[in-house]
């Protein structure tokens, strides 16, 4: 999987499609023979900026990764599900039964409760009899949405088999159900951004989500001839989100933004004042609803930039982010902050952790003949502070959920 030289950098090598595909039809045969009636791939996220406010309806950014998950469909009459994964020992099989609110567990729950919360919102008939296969390359616990890219893979697939809209506004719904899917039959209470940005990201773009509406608006991430990258730092800290103190994190910031009007929210430019409308002297409450809202205008200031193709401008907002996360909302580690100083330190034009937080991976922007020194300062850094030697991968902004074959 890791690629020994890109241009000589010690880079995870992104998924190729045709490996992807040969791996999951491979297991496909051996595990339930004959042929699959398609294959599926959804790909991984990261988000520019805009963490911890999609459940309460802002807009946030994310952007669809080249590593991503395949699944091996084939559609049968008997009441049965079966799962096979190249990634888990654990195979599953069961009726129509045993799938519903926090059943089953563990990584089948991603993939079984797809086609249970399809039915729950009439986008699919039944639970149908279904035999699936999975590979992925989205590496797992590291905060870009493997378990995303696993239910909008099976979502898509379920979708084009049965004839349901495959769309934008059909993919719209495919996200939907799949958050239900999370939500209810995982019992993982995350925001709609990462089902979103698997099924309608587009490739070279970065999505302007609006979490309220669900409208899209791509901009463009022309990274090539402003001369930067983006690294994906994933610093191998684990990371939880069904257990971990994201509900936590989340009812706070849904509890105080309660208070606030949503035009007060999105729009006042005095935050001071929103801040006082709150009407609390709880700190870390109000410390919650000083990164909601702080984080909200950086979002709208990123846009702009990147709507006047100033990309490298864009990275003090992002490290603001970072101490805004880190501060105010709480929800890094000490491996984040470690990585996103030491790639600071090394000349990155802006660092932030991405995704719920308490483990998982940063984001860099990273003028290109930096990279090799930045790449090198945050594996240090990780040594010397006794850290999990962290991965880095491409942050190729890339296309969405798609039939393979
Ligand atoms: C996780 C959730 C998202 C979002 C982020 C924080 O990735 O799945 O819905 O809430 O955390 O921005």
């Amino acid at each position: 999987m890791r690629a020994p030289t890109m241009n000589n950098l010690d880079l995870v090598a992104p998924a190729a499609p045709d490996e992807l595909c040969g791996r999951v039809d491979d297991l496909f045969r051996q595990r339930f023979g004959g042929a699959p009636d398609g294959v599926w791939m959804a790909p991984g996220r990261v988000n520019l900026i805009g963490e911890h406010i999609d459940y309460i309806g802002a807009s946030v950014m994310p952007f669809a990764l080249p590593y991503a998950t395949a699944v091996a469909v084939r559609v049968h009459n008997e009441d049965r599900v079966r799962l096979a994964s190249t990634g888990h020992q654990d195979h599953w099989e069961g009726g129509g039964a045993d799938i519903g609110p926090h059943r089953p567990n563990g990584w089948a729950g991603y993939v079984a409760g797809v086609p249970w919360a399809m039915t729950y919102h009439d986008t699919i008939a039944r639970i149908p009899g279904l035999d699936i296969a999975v590979h992925s390359s989205v590496p797992q616990g590291a905060g870009l949405s493997s378990s995303a890219a696993l239910e909008t893979a099976t979502a898509l697939a379920i979708a084009e088999l049965f004839g349901a809209a495959t769309d934008d506004s059909g993919r719209r719904t495919l996200a939907r159900d799949c958050i239900t899917a999370e939500n209810v039959v995982v019992g993982a209470a995350t925001g709609g951004m990462d089902q979103s940005a698997a099924l309608r990201a587009r490739a070279g773009h970065v999505m302007l989500l609006d979490c309220n509406t669900f409208g899209v608006e791509h901009l463009k991430l022309d990274c090539r001839p402003a001369g930067v990258v983006f690294l994906v730092i994933n610093t191998n800290a684990p990371h939880r989100l069904v257990e971990g103190s994201y509900g936590l994190r989340r009812s706070r910031v849904e509890r105080v933004c309660a208070r606030i009007g949503r035009s007060a929210l999105l729009h006042t430019d005095d935050v001071d004042a929103v801040l006082n409308c709150a009407r609390t002297d709880d700190p870390p409450l109000r410390r919650a609803l000083r990164h909601v809202l702080t984080e909200i205008r950086r979002v709208s200031a990123v846009a702009d930039l990147l709507r006047a193709d100033e990309i490298a401008a864009i990275g003090p907002h992002l490290s603001a982010s970072h101490a805004s996360l880190r501060d105010d909302l709480v929800v890094s580690s000490p491996e984040l902050d470690t990585a996103v100083d030491a790639a600071l330190d090394a000349g990155a034009l802006g660092a932030r952790m991405i995704g719920g937080g308490f483990g998982g991976s940063a984001l860099a922007l990273v003028r290109t003949e930096r990279l090799p020194d930045v790449i090198e300062a945050v594996g240090r850094a990780a040594l010397d502070h006794r850290l999990p030697k962290p991965d880095f991968l491409c942050g190729i902004p890339s296309g969405a959920a798609r039939r393979v074959y």
